[in-house]
């Protein structure tokens, strides 16, 4: 059996890593700075790209690259079909939303995401090292083209079922997303993300056992001692999210950082209140309301992210994390303040400790 150590360091050297730790993508909470620090900590940084137009996706990866030669991922939403709409509901929802911050126009569900074939091809021409997937897998001929280019593919997958999908359609990694993940669940059919909401300790070794690629996992990795653990549950490094919301590089907004310092693992909350796609945030005064059985069910995804702009904008503005759009995963109050580098270098020093 090979030994976690060594598990890592042959993935460390795959992909020209000193350190196999991963900054997690996070669309819009990881400017380049961030993956700037990790990649210079010898870890991998990354760019959740789901909201940038192409030519965004191109400047990134220019102040990127800039400043690193290091390893870089860059990551997208697979699409889902367009909302089912449905007008009178959504005016429910936006007198609900009226509530929390300014009136939403009858308009704001109207917005698109941007062209994700577009998206696709700002990727190929930045040219990481990896490009990754949630929420569902690449088309064939967008997978053969990153492969031609000697670009990796890492698949998100929340279950043992997704995670032989994404190897069959030829990832070259999975990226094992624990229900303790802070942000969006990457499941492929988001009506089935919250009954399948499974932990880590439970989805890292099925997968590891199920497909033959490397696995990285995902979700309230911490400190050294979780990735000591999901190296010993067989995976071959880690990707951490919001552990590393509280550096100063990932300039997260204040009243968002300091709250994750004190969010305990059962003061956060899976819902559709922010996008419409299910994802973990704290258990904001917003987050809890939006749950409660009297208030009306979210719109949609992508429906449900135009109606709350409004709302998030001003909270941001305000720096009130109670109406934020604030993510975090369970082990949240492990974050702290320090600048990345430290951060990647303190948790693999007592990683390595554990395992020797
Ligand atoms: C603020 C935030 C935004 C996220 N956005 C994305 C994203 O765009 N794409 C993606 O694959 N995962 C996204 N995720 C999930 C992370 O990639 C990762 O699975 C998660 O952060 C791991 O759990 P942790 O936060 O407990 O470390 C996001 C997570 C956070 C906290």
């Amino acid at each position: 059996m090979t030994s976690p150590l060594s598990r890592a360091d042959k993935f460390c050297q795959r992909f020209d890593l000193r350190v196999p730790i991963l900054l997690a993508p996070m669309a819009g909470a990881c400017p380049a700075s961030l993956a700037i620090a990790v990649a210079k900590a010898g870890g991998m940084g990354s760019a959740g790209a789901l909201l940038m137009s192409p030519a965004a996706i191109a400047k990134w990866m220019q102040e990127f690259r800039s400043s690193s030669n290091g390893a870089v991922q860059l990551n997208l939403w697979i699409p889902d079909p367009p909302p089912k709409r449905d007008p009178a509901h959504e005016a429910k929802v936006r007198e609900f939303l009226g509530r929390f911050g300014p009136p939403v126009p009858e308009s704001a569900g109207d917005g698109t995401p941007p062209d994700f074939a577009a998206q696709c091809e700002a990727l190929l021409e930045a040219g990481p090292a990896v490009v990754s997937s949630i929420m569902g897998l690449y088309p064939p001929d967008f997978v053969s083209r990153l492969k031609a280019r000697g670009i990796a593919w890492f698949a998100t997958a929340t279950t043992t079922t997704e995670a032989l999908a994404a190897e069959a359609a030829g990832a070259d990694v999975i990226v094992a997303q624990g229900a303790e993940a802070g942000g969006h669940r990457g499941a492929f059919d988001p009506a089935e993300a919250e009954r399948r909401a499974v932990g880590l300790f439970a989805l890292l070794p099925a997968i590891v056992d199920a497909v033959r690629v490397p696995v990285v996992a995902a979700g309230g990795i911490g400190d050294g001692r979780g990735v000591a653990a999901a190296l010993a549950l067989g995976a071959s490094a880690a990707q951490i999210g919001t552990a590393f919301l509280r550096c100063p590089e990932a300039k997260t907004p204040p009243a968002w950082a300091d709250a994750l310092a004190k969010t305990k693992p059962e003061d956060t909350v899976i819902s559709r209140a922010f996008s419409g796609r299910p994802g973990r945030s704290i258990a904001t005064e917003y987050a809890r309301a939006a749950l409660s059985p009297e208030t009306p069910a979210p719109a949609p995804y992508p429906v449900q992210r135009g109606l709350t702009a409004a709302m998030r904008e001003a909270a941001t503005k305000e720096n009130d994390v109670q109406r934020m759009q604030a993510w975090a995963g369970q082990s949240a109050a492990l974050a702290r303040a320090e600048p990345a580098e430290e951060v990647v270098a303190r948790i693999w020093d007592e990683a390595r400790k554990l395992l020797a």
